[in-house]
């Protein structure tokens, strides 16, 4: 079944998809909200981006554990290829807001670009014939994408200017629909599962939604990953368009309420530590170091003497050996270097905020 060019001719504005696209929008106006009010948006969006490059990988088996995340962001010797490629798909992740920032269009050649960083290679859009998509348990082929590198192009011209146009249809609906259609395009030999889900938090910057990319649905694609392939499926076979909108709807309302819960949760955090440290080591005390601790879950010596929270690396390691003994932090020996991890930030980036934690 050839793909059809955007619009849909389907009723993508039925009565339940409207009410959920209020819901969602509100949820989605009270994150940004709360984004915007945090002292320091480059912790959340540090930890939101690598949370998400790992999630999201994870959809496509590509495994990697949060120790060895963190790990790797500070020391990159000794680490996975798994790891490696969460590290990619960060660093596309923070280029593609860069650009939509600069042309304030989200275009194809940026697309390009974003998927080449992801997958670390130049292929760029397929030219060879023999890309399918296959059921993940049975190995079936479900859905032959179009094969012609002209084919591909042209598609993706058309979907280029559904995203840009404006019209007077709900953003969240329509990234709904630009999830299904990137996808159903393909247009790469691989990455475009990851690729498209970059797509979907760049559309809301685009848009407005969000100021900083914080919103991302990978975590609930993995736990309804049953229900993100079959709806990819069926929008196509069965014209099931309103489930699968609904279902990308209700991960927008979702992961909004959880992503407040865990900025909230990071902030209180914070301020808990603050006083902690104003307490127990009111010499040492100071708002900068209590940033430092929370930029990164693992802390090293280099970010305390960079940041000239102390002049000599002797006063970093005996700060952080401090922070140690009162129990705020834990040391461990990796090659032949210490790192200091902040215990409760880690924790609550690996497990998630538990709901009524907080
Ligand atoms: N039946 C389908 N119809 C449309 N898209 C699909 C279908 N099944 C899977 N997909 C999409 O294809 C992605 C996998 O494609 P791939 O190029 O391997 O991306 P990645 O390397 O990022 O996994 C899935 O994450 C999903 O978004
Ligand atoms: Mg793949």
């Amino acid at each position: 079944m050839k793909i059809k060019k955007l619009p849909l001719s389907a009723d993508i504005e039925t009565k339940k998809i409207l009410k959920k696209s209020i819901s969602a929008n509100r949820a989605l106006a009270n994150l940004n909200g709360v984004a915007n009010t945090i002292p320091n948006q480059n912790i959340i969006i540090n930890s939101l981006v690598l949370q998400e490059a790992k999630d999201s990988s994870e959809i496509e088996n590509i495994i990697t554990t949060h120790d060895e995340l963190y790990k790797s962001s500070i020391d990159s010797s000794n680490i996975s290829q798994a790891t490696k490629e969460v590290n990619s798909y960060a660093k596309a992740l923070k280029e593609g807001f860069k650009l939509v920032k600069k042309h304030n269009l989200l275009l194809v050649k940026d697309i390009i670009v974003i998927q080449a960083i992801l997958e670390n290679n130049d292929a760029g859009i397929r030219k060879q014939a023999g890309t399918v998509l296959k059921n993940e348990d049975t190995g079936e082929v479900v859905f032959t994408p179009p094969q012609s590198e002209n084919e591909i192009r042209e598609l993706l011209s058309n979907l280029e200017k559904y995203i840009n146009t404006g019209d007077d249809i709900d953003p969240l609906i329509k990234m709904a629909i630009i999830h299904h259609q990137f996808e159903s395009i393909h247009p790469f030999y691989d990455g475009n599962g990851r690729t498209g889900r970059i797509i979907n938090i760049l559309y809301l910057v685009l848009n407005g939604l969000l100021d900083i990319p914080i919103l991302y649905l990978s975590r609930y694609i993995i736990q309804h990953k049953a229900d993100y392939y079959r709806l990819l499926q069926e929008a196509r076979t069965k014209r099931a368009w309103e489930e699968w909108i609904l279902f990308m709807l209700d991960g927008v309302e979702q992961t909004s309420k959880e992503t407040i819960k865990m900025i909230n949760a990071i902030n209180n955090l914070m301020q808990v530590t603050a006083r902690n440290i104003q307490e127990k080591l009111p010499k040492i005390y100071s708002k900068d170091l209590v940033d430092i601790l929370f930029i990164h879950p693992y802390t090293k010596i280099e970010f305390l003497t960079d940041k000239k929270i102390v002049k000599t690396r002797q006063t970093a390691s005996l700060y952080l050996k401090e922070l140690e003994n009162i129990g705020l932090m834990k040391s461990i020996k990796l090659g032949r270097n210490i790192f200091y991890i902040n215990i409760e930030l880690f924790n609550m980036l690996k497990n998630g905020v538990k709901l009524d934690t907080y």
